[in-house]
C-alpha cells in the first residue's frame, strides 16, 4: 500500500460541499491514499471582509502539499471581490490548463458522438494581464502580452501531453493573420517545438474557422493548444457540443503547485437539495489522482462512473426518457459508483490508466535565453486629439513642426489605419491618434540610424510646448535587425 499523498482540499460554495464528500468518499473507496488538509475559500472568506477569498492558512497548506482539490466557489457580484482561481493562477503559475472533453454517446445525449478531444489552454497571459486604460473620450484600450517562454512552456506541455496520452496529433490556434507579433511568435513556437514530435501530426488553424470546425466537425480534433482567451472559448464550445458541461473536469497546472476542479459553479439554485452531480469534480479527482501518480485508483474511479452512466443510472441534469434508467440523487449516484468500484463499462471505451496510457506531464521551467541586440529606432506617441474637424493633415501639420533630433513623422493611424499621408477620406477617425516618428531609412518604411531615449524625452517636451495631450508613447525596437513592431494598416 503506498503512502497518503498530502493534499489540500477546500469544499467551496452552494453545491461544493455535498460533490466534494462524494468524490472523496468514491476516491477512498477505489483505494486512493489521500491525507486531506482543509481549507476555507469563498464565499464565507469574501464575506469575512477577505478580499481575495482565500484563508490565511491555505497558502501555507497549497505550498506543503503542491495539490489542490477545489470545489465551486460562488464569487460575490461588484465589491472588488478578486477571483480566487485568477489568485492561485497568477500566484502559483498555473500556467497549464488541461480540459479533456469527450462524447459518452449514446447515454449522454450529443450530436457529435465521437468527440475525445484534449484542449490545452495557456493560463496567464494574453488578454488576462487585466492592464486596462481609458485613454481618451472615446477609446478605451487592454493590453494583449504573450511571452516567449510563455508560449514555449504551454506548447511544449501540449506535445509533451500527447506524446504521454499516446495522441496522433496537436492543433495549435491562433490568429496570427491579424496578430502577426504576439500570435505570430506563438505559432513560430508552436512550429520549433512541434518539429521535436517527429511522431505526432501538427497543423494550425487560423482561430475563427479553427472554432468553427470544432463547433461541426469536433471529431477531426485531437489535442488542441491556445493562448488563453481563445482557450477560453473554445474549451467551453467543445464541453458544450458533447452535451457534457456538467460532466467536464479540468487540472490546472503549475511547477510547484496544481490545483483539480470541475468546470460548472457552485450552482446555488439547486444548493442543498441533494441532487447535484458530482461528476465534473469526479472527472478531476481522477486528474489529480493521475498526477499523483495513483494511476490504479483512477483507473477504477473511471471505470466505475463509465459503468454507472451506461448502466443509466443518472442524476437529473443529464437523465433522458428512453435512455437513464434510474434517476438518482447525489447519495445513490455515489453508492451506485462504489458499487461498481472493480468493473469496467462495456459499450462506453474502458480505461487502462495503470497500464500507463495517460498522464499529466510535470510543469517545466521557462527557458531563459541570451539577450538579441536591441536597438531603439523611433516612437509611437499617441494623441488625444479633436480639434479642426479631426482633419490628419491638420494634425499632420502641427506634429511635423515637432520634428527634430532625426525624429521625423512617418506616418499618423487611427484605430489603426492610416490616415495620413495619403488616408482615405472615408476612414472614421476617433479622437485616439498613433503617430510615428522614426529617422528616415532608405525605403520610408524601415527605420533609419538608432536614436536615444533622450529624443524621445526632447520630442514628448515639444509636443507639450505645442499644447498637444501625449497619452502614452510606445518606443520602437529593432532585435537583431528584426522589427519589433507592426506597420501600420495601409502603410
Ligand atoms: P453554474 O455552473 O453554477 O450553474 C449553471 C446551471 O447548471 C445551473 O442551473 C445549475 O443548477 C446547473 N449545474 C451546475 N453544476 C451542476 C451539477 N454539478 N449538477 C447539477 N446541475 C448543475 O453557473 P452559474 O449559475 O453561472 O454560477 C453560479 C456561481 O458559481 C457564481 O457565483 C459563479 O461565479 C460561480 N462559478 C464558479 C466557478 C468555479 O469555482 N470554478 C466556475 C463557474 C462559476
Amino acid at each position: 500500500m503506498t503512502n497518503p499523498t498530502p493534499i489540500t482540499v477546500a469544499r467551496g460554495d452552494g453545491i461544493g460541499p455535498e460533490i466534494m464528500d462524494a468524490c472523496l468518499k468514491i476516491m477512498q473507496a477505489a483505494g486512493a491514499q489521500l491525507d486531506i488538509e482543509e481549507v476555507r475559500i469563498g464565499q464565507a472568506e469574501y464575506l469575512n471582509g477577505n478580499a481575495t477569498g482565500i484563508e490565511d492558512k491555505a497558502w501555507g497548506s497549497l505550498r506543503r502539499t503542491g495539490v489542490f482539490f477545489k470545489a465551486p466557489l460562488t464569487t460575490p457580484q461588484g465589491g472588488g471581490y478578486k477571483s480566487v482561481n485568477v489568485t492561485l493562477r497568477k500566484t502559483f503559475g498555473l500556467y497549464a490548463n488541461v480540459r479533456p472533453v469527450m462524447s459518452y454517446h449514446p447515454f449522454v445525449y450529443t450530436k457529435h458522438p465521437h468527440v475525445n478531444i484534449a484542449i490545452i489552454r495557456e493560463n496567464e497571459e494574453d488578454l488576462y494581464a487585466g492592464i486596462e486604460h481609458r485613454q481618451t473620450e472615446e477609446v478605451y484600450q487592454t493590453l494583449k502580452l504573450i511571452s516567449r517562454p510563455g508560449s514555449e512552456r504551454i506548447v511544449r506541455y501540449a506535445f509533451e501531453y500527447a506524446r504521454l496520452n499516446h495522441r496522433r496529433k496537436v492543433t495549435c490556434f491562433t490568429k496570427d493573420n491579424i496578430m502577426k507579433m504576439t500570435d505570430g511568435q506563438f505559432h513560430k513556437v508552436f512550429d520549433t517545438i512541434g518539429a521535436e514530435y517527429p511522431e505526432i501530426e501538427k497543423e494550425h488553424w487560423i482561430i475563427d474557422i479553427g472554432a468553427a470546425k470544432a463547433a461541426t466537425e469536433p471529431e477531426i480534433f485531437d489535442v488542441i493548444v491556445m493562448p488563453n482567451l481563445y482557450g477560453d472559448v473554445v474549451s467551453d464550445i467543445a464541453a458544450q457540443l458533447t452535451g457534457s458541461v456538467g460532466l467536464a473536469g479540468s487540472a490546472n497546472i503549475g511547477e510547484k503547485v496544481s490545483m483539480f476542479e470541475a468546470v460548472h459553479g457552485s450552482a446555488p439554485d439547486i444548493a442543498g437539495l441533494g441532487i447535484a452531480n458530482p461528476s465534473g469534480l469526479l472527472f478531476a479527482g481522477v486528474l489529480l489522482l493521475i498526477h499523483i501518480k495513483q494511476h490504479e485508483a483512477a483507473e477504477r474511479v473511471r471505470n466505475a462512473w463509465l459503468k454507472t452512466i451506461e448502466d443509466g443510472i443518472h442524476t437529473g441534469d443529464v437523465y433522458q426518457d428512453g435512455v437513464s434508467k434510474r434517476r438518482v440523487n447525489t447519495e445513490d449516484f455515489t453508492a451506485a459508483i462504489i458499487e461498481r468500484l472493480g468493473q469496467r463499462p462495456i459499450m462506453l471505451h474502458p480505461v487502462n490508466y495503470a497500464a500507463g496510457d495517460t498522464g499529466l506531464p510535470p510543469a517545466t521551467p521557462p527557458i531563459r535565453r541570451e539577450p538579441s541586440h536591441k536597438q531603439l529606432v523611433g516612437v509611437d506617441m499617441f494623441l488625444d486629439w479633436d480639434e479642426q474637424g479631426r482633419n490628419p493633415d491638420a494634425l499632420a501639420e502641427r506634429l511635423r513642426a515637432i520634428n527634430g533630433d532625426g525624429l521625423e513623422l512617418l506616418m499618423i493611424t487611427n484605430r489603426g489605419v492610416k490616415v495620413w499621408p495619403d488616408g482615405a477620406p472615408e476612414t472614421f477617425s476617433t479622437d485616439h491618434w498613433r503617430c510615428r516618428f522614426q529617422t528616415p531609412g532608405e525605403d520610408g518604411v524601415r527605420p533609419g540610424a538608432p536614436i536615444t531615449h533622450q529624443a524621445i524625452v526632447n520630442l514628448l517636451q515639444r509636443a507639450h510646448d505645442a499644447g498637444l495631450d501625449c497619452i502614452k508613447t510606445e518606443n520602437l525596437y529593432t532585435f537583431d535587425g528584426e522589427l519589433g513592431f507592426s506597420l501600420g494598416q495601409g502603410q
